[in-house]
């Protein structure tokens, strides 16, 4: 029996990217480790932790809202301690500490093992802030706790850190050095979820086909890093994100297409169909590039999804450069995107060199058009779908409805289908029916 008596309740609050779920998982773990239990119930917790994130301006708003709550649960309960996580913490660093009275502890992105430390101190009396960037943490060690999980799908972390430095991007500054992980502690990992029941994992980076890595003078790149996830069991899906496309290579296509447990979807974020508007966001590559990676894996993957991230609203964007945008999203045919309104954020390239200049109503009107570009890509996408069968991994019951289950197949949409004996982790053929922009349903078939 675990003893929970004498232990801390903590409760882990987590905003923005995948990579930040994957950090709250180790967070978890340094604490488990430390005389915490997770809880899910905010007002029983001892310790708060906000994992959060600086991206986009609304993202360190709504983290705000959010510090106003607590400090009124403080208020009732003088014992409470919080702590703020990630990138905003890195990014804002002592500051946080005037401008936000109640918070206790500050600590960014690479400085997690001073965790069980720092929280000494802060029992002791005091403050305490970690905002060191490292060029080597990479957690390879530390076995994550997977938090508020199905027990099918699990992230693994597999790079840290970033230096494109996109001239939108806050990342490289919250995020330091890119630095890749051990691979055989990825792959340990990989197995030891499979072990656990686990089917889908997905390799996490902010550019996975930089992943770089040496063993005895050999180098160990993306390619065969996926390659070997993907040996680790055939009924272990395997998934990964994010590609940039000014290194997405043929040699990364002919793996994906060798096995058949790597997913068939790309998330290729082209953020512009503009070739000015590339340039100044310093994304080192250009339209036509970036068509050529598109039908280099419509080649060798014909039936993989496609998805992107797109920005609109960028400093100078004109008329132009939107319509270019849209026309890009039509030739390409995205099957899925994630759309936003450009955010100046403090001292990054942009901010520093270009005026952020396209009006709020342009902005909003624009990412409007892109929006409805999408949902008609989407509904295209899904109605090409109608009358083919899928292997469908099985995540749950439907939460809309009980009688039905829902997973997800290779390309990565969502299917639902009439609720049977099977359960969340088992492969289902499904013979699609009828779909919506979001998603596919239909019947299960022998
Ligand atoms: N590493 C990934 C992206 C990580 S951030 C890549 O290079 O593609 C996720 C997305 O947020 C970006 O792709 C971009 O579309 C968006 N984004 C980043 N900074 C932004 C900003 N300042 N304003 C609006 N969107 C931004
Ligand atoms: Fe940001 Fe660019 Fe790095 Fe992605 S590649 S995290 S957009 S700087
Ligand atoms: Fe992720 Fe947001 Fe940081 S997107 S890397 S948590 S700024």
């Amino acid at each position: 029996m675990i003893e929970t008596e004498n232990k801390k309740k903590v409760f882990i609050e987590t905003y923005g990217c995948q990579m930040n779920f994957s950090d709250s998982e180790i967070i978890g773990s340094i604490l488990m480790e430390h005389n915490y239990i997770s809880t899910d119930d905010m007002k029983s917790a001892d310790l708060i932790l906000m994992n959060t994130c600086s991206i986009r301006d609304n993202a360190e708003q709504r983290v705000r809202n959010r510090l106003q709550e607590l400090h009124a649960l403080k208020k009732r309960k003088s014992s409470l301690v919080i702590g703020l996580l990630g990138c905003m913490a890195e990014r804002l660093k002592e500051k946080l500490l005037e401008e936000e009275k109640h918070i206790d502890l500050i600590v960014g992105p690479d400085g997690y093992r001073s965790l069980p430390a720092l929280l000494e101190q802060v029992e002791s009396g005091q403050k305490a802030v970690n905002t060191l960037l490292s060029a080597e943490e990479t957690y390879a060690d530390i076995t994550p706790v997977r938090l508020g999980s199905n027990g099918v799908n699990a992230f693994i972390s597999i790079m840290r850190g970033c230096e494109n430095f996109c001239a939108y991007c806050v990342v490289p500054y919250t995020r330091g050095k890119e630095r890749s992980r051990n691979p055989k502690t990825i792959i340990e990992e990989a197995a030891s979820l499979f072990d656990q029941g686990y089917r889908e994992v997905t390799l996490l980076g902010q550019n996975v086909n930089s992943y770089q890595w040496e063993d005895n003078g050999l180098p160990i790149e993306f390619p065969a890093l996926l390659e070997d996830v993907a040996k680790v069991n055939p009924l272990l899906r395997v998934r990964f994100a994010t590609s940039h496309p000014k290194d997405l290579s043929d040699d990364l296509l002919d793996v994906i297409a060798t096995y058949p447990n790597i997913c068939h979807a790309i998330h290729l974020p082209v953020q512009s169909g503009s070739n000015e508007i590339l340039k100044k966001m310093n994304r080192s590559y250009t339209r036509e590039w970036y068509l050529d990676r598109v039908a280099a894996i419509k080649k060798h993957l014909p039936d993989c999804a496609i998805s992107t991230d797109i920005i609109a609203g960028f400093c100078s964007e004109t008329e132009d450069d939107h319509k270019d945008t849209l026309s890009m999203m039509e030739i390409v045919g995205y099957d899925y995107a994630f759309m936003f309104k450009y955010s100046e954020r403090p001292n990054t390239i942009a901010a520093k060199k270009y005026s952020d200049d396209v009006s709020e109503e342009d902005k909003s009107r624009r990412l409007d058009e892109i929006i409805s570009m999408q949902q008609k890509l989407s509904l295209a996408s899904n109605k090409k779908d109608i009358g083919k069968v899928f292997e469908v991994l099985v995540e749950g019951v439907s939460k809309r409805s009980d009688t039905q289950l829902y997973g997800r197949n290779s390309q990565n949409k969502v299917v639902v289908f009439p609720r049977s004996s099977h359960k969340p982790g088992d492969y289902v053929r499904v013979l699609v029916e009828d779909c919506t922009p979001a998603t596919l349903r239909g019947v299960e078939v022998k």
